[in-house]
């Protein structure tokens, strides 16, 4: 899958721009706040529908305007998509799939696909669980429409059990809750599933990154602690039973103590907890073969790459290791964003650079290897 060309209307501050990109490596290149990050945010709004800064919407807007349009099209083994998504000072945001208006957010999933990466990823590694969950939710929404629906609906199902857990009426809590985890526990079936299904793919192709990327020097195991395995049926099965017995417990917590919404995945890097032991580059560097291998799931899915979006990547690996990146990224169209680089880095490939200077493209250069 390769992104042709993005246009930008009162998004951050591109006033109005349209950019074309090479299918291979693209660099966006430029001073400090430019416009490289967001137009890099841009391309994975039109893949998730949510920006990679977890922002409010209304915060792409171009200061003092109504309104911000992005719209991208993208060419996949399915042929040309388009995307577009308006978004309004309201926080309100319309999306449309080949000129269609969509009903539903969902939709805009499994059109356009792409992994995306930056300093801030960093979190997948070192910060809360929930980071490592909303990185799962992220890729699997866009493999699976089916899991983003399951997870809108556990989450909405999930508060009102907390809702009613909290429930001074302990007859009521007794009567009502089994209905709701008869479907909690369905929709939780779907989502850990799927994450399991994901996870032990990712794993083995992530250890091959993570040497791929060190040369050899450091291994990356991943482990998760969901502790239900099997069919979706299965599972919810075994999550209803564990519910029961951790009745007691949830009405004294006043919330759900187990289920997807506190799984997490543990990184072993050289036999150690990489989020306790890691250095910043080794996090950086589990992080990046993380989603490297994640652009190996999508291919394996969809037989095609995702378009891979690398922001301020260059900056923060050594020599080697950016080397060994642009190397493993070479049949994969990249996005990557830069203040400077070497152009020795893309020696023998074809890149463009594409330079951004106060939200307009100054310039835009193709260097071909010959
Ligand atoms: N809604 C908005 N309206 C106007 N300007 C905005 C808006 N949102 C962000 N900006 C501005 O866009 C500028 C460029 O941001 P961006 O993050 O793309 O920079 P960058 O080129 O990636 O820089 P860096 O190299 O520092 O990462 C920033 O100065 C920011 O203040
Ligand atoms: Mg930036």
């Amino acid at each position: 899958m390769n992104i042709e060309s993005l246009s930008l209307k009162n998004f951050r501050n591109y006033r109005e721009e349209n950019i074309s990109f090479f299918n291979g490596i693209n660099v966006l290149a430029g001073a400090n706040a430019q416009g490289k990050t967001n137009a890099a945010e841009a391309i994975f709004f039109l893949c998730t529908g949510y920006s990679p800064r977890a922002n409010k919407d209304k915060l792409v807007i171009l200061h003092g305007e109504e309104s911000a349009v992005i719209e991208g099209v993208a060419n996949s083994v399915y042929g040309k998509v388009s995307v577009k998504i308006e978004f309004f000072t309201n926080d309100k945001k319309n999306v449309y799939v080949n000129g269609i208006k969509v009903l539903r957010i969902g939709e805009i999933f499994g059109n356009i696909h792409s992994v995306f990466f930056n300093p801030q990823e960093l979190k997948l590694v070192q910060e809360s669980p929930e980071d490592r969950r909303r990185f799962m939710n992220v890729s699997l929404s866009q493999m699976s429409k089916a899991y983003f629906y399951a997870l809108i609906k556990y989450n909405k199902i999930l508060s009102q059990r907390n809702n009613l857990l909290k429930n001074p009426d302990l007859s009521l809590i007794k009567e009502t809750l089994p209905i709701w985890d008869e479907q909690l526990c369905k929709e939780a079936g779907k989502i850990i599933a799927k994450r399991n299904e994901f996870l032990e793919k990712l794993s083995p192709v992530a250890e091959s990154k993570q040497s791929g990327l060190t040369g050899g020097k450091e291994t990356l195991k991943m482990k998760t602690e969901s502790g239900y395995y099997g069919s979706e049926e299965d599972i919810a099965y075994a999550l209803k039973e564990d519910l029961k017995t951790g009745l007691e417990r949830d009405i004294r917590l006043g919330f759900t103590g187990i289920g997807p919404h506190r799984d997490d995945i543990k990184f072993i890097l050289n036999g150690t907890d990489a989020r306790v032991f890691g250095s910043q580059g080794q996090q950086r560097t589990v992080a990046l073969s993380v989603k490297l291998a994640e652009t190996e799931i999508f291919k394996e899915k969809f037989g095609e790459y995702p378009i891979l979006i690398l922001d301020d990547v260059l900056s923060e690996l050594d020599k080697d290791r950016k080397k060994r990146l642009v190397s493993l990224t070479r049949s994969i169209q990249t996005v990557y964003t830069a203040t400077d680089f070497s152009r020795t880095l893309f020696k023998g490939l074809d890149y463009r650079q594409i330079s951004v200077e106060s939200g307009k493209i100054k310039s835009v250069k193709d260097y071909l290897a010959k």
